[in-house]
């Protein structure tokens, strides 16, 4: 059956579809958007161009952007900027397809009045479920078992039962930063036995009571907690906030886990607590990027050292193109979105 409606949808000129193009890095982007993503895209716009602009200072850009109200960028997204706006008067939205728009979108797009929306709550939920994991098994400091048993090929019962500190049960975790992530991971921990406690600089007790969580100072945090993990963006301020002071609070045999990024640690004051076996690690993130081959971290028995794997990968990717398209729904019905940025707190943001 037919109703009146979708028989006018369907006599309605395609030209009524608000017009679509997409501005990112095709390789950099794989798997964000699925064949029934798209499918679904070109039931809900005009898509102007299918293959996505990976600048905006050439005719065929120029062209494409004189006619698109919504882009979608993505990794790999040339930079909207004043010059941009001039060649598309008629963009609305920019519905970016990853985490952070710092330095893809210049603050006149704000002033503009154009609507920008990101996906970094979408890459939030596998940083959060990976540091979750990390959490568990470094309480239950599966590393070092591990290695017993790889290295002795027998039964290691004593040195299972022998030690009073392994394990789940009421142990303190110390979440720094109260960000997307940070309070995914507040959410995910919550049916276990651990206490959490965590930093912000803005989030004041009455808030962190409604999280569910006791907010403390920094130093505090690194003193009680037996797991601290980080979850603050990188900003001139929070530039090594964990320092070799701060590490040194931390008590003999806890974790850390960065998975937000290398420099808020000193990272060569981390180094000598981790060489010296005081401390254990779980690290997804450092500076540089790619460690230099002789990095101790690589081989250390104490050290879980990941190639920055914690966000969306194969098919949490998925996660961040369907948030995308929904926040695009929304708008083409006059709703507001789920996830705008806005100019106002982008300088706290990752
Ligand atoms: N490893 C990965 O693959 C991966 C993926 C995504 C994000 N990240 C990183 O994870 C971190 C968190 O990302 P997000 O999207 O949840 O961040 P976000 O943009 O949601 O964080 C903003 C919040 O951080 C808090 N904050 C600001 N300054 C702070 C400070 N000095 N100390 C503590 N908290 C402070 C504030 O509550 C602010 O609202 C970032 O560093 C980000 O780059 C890593």
């Amino acid at each position: 059956l037919t109703t009146t409606a979708s028989k006018e949808a369907a006599v309605r000129p395609q030209a009524s579809l608000r017009k679509l193009a997409f501005a990112f890095s095709p390789a950099h982007t794989q798997n964000v958007f699925t064949k029934a993503h798209l499918d679904h895209l070109h039931t809900l716009c005009d898509v102007v161009e299918q293959t996505p602009l990976r600048q905006f200072d050439d005719a065929q850009a120029a062209s494409v952007l004189a006619e698109t109200e919504i882009l979608v960028t993505g990794w790999g997204s040339p930079r909207v900027d004043r010059k941009v706006l001039e060649l598309a008067p008629r963009l609305r939205l920019i519905a970016h397809s990853a985490g952070t728009v710092k330095s893809l979108i210049a603050p006149e797009v704000f002033e503009a009045g154009i609507l920008v929306c990101n996906a970094a709550s979408a890459n939030a939920v596998p940083v959060a479920e990976f540091t979750l994991a990390a959490i568990l098994f470094s309480n239950k400091q599966v590393l070092r078992y591990r290695d017993m048993y790889r290295q002795k090929r027998e039964s290691v019962k004593w040195e299972r039962l022998s030690n009073p500190a392994v394990g789940n049960w009421r142990k303190t975790i110390g979440l720094v930063g109260m960000s997307r992530i940070g309070r995914r991971v507040v959410e995910l921990l919550a049916p276990h036995d651990l206490c959490v406690i965590g930093y912000d600089p803005y989030v004041n007790a009455d808030e962190g009571r409604h999280l569910g969580i006791e907010m403390v100072e920094l130093d505090d945090l690194m003193r009680q907690s037996d797991v601290v993990s980080l979850h603050a963006p990188a900003l001139e301020s929070t530039r090594h906030m964990i320092d070799a002071r701060r590490l040194a609070l931390m008590h003999d045999d806890a974790t850390i886990i960065n998975t937000a990024r290398g420099m808020l640690i000193d990272q060569q004051a981390l180094e000598k607590e981790l060489v010296s076996g005081r401390l254990n690690a779980v690290i997804d993130v450092t500076v540089p990027e790619n460690l230099p081959a002789d990095s101790p971290l690589y081989d250390l028995p104490n050290v879980l050292l990941t190639p920055h794997i914690a966000g969306a990968l194969g098919v949490e990717r998925e996660r961040l193109g369907a948030l995308v398209i929904a926040e695009i729904e929304r708008y083409l019905r006059g709703l507001p979105l789920a996830h705008a940025i806005s100019a106002d707190t982008l300088h706290l943001q990752a």
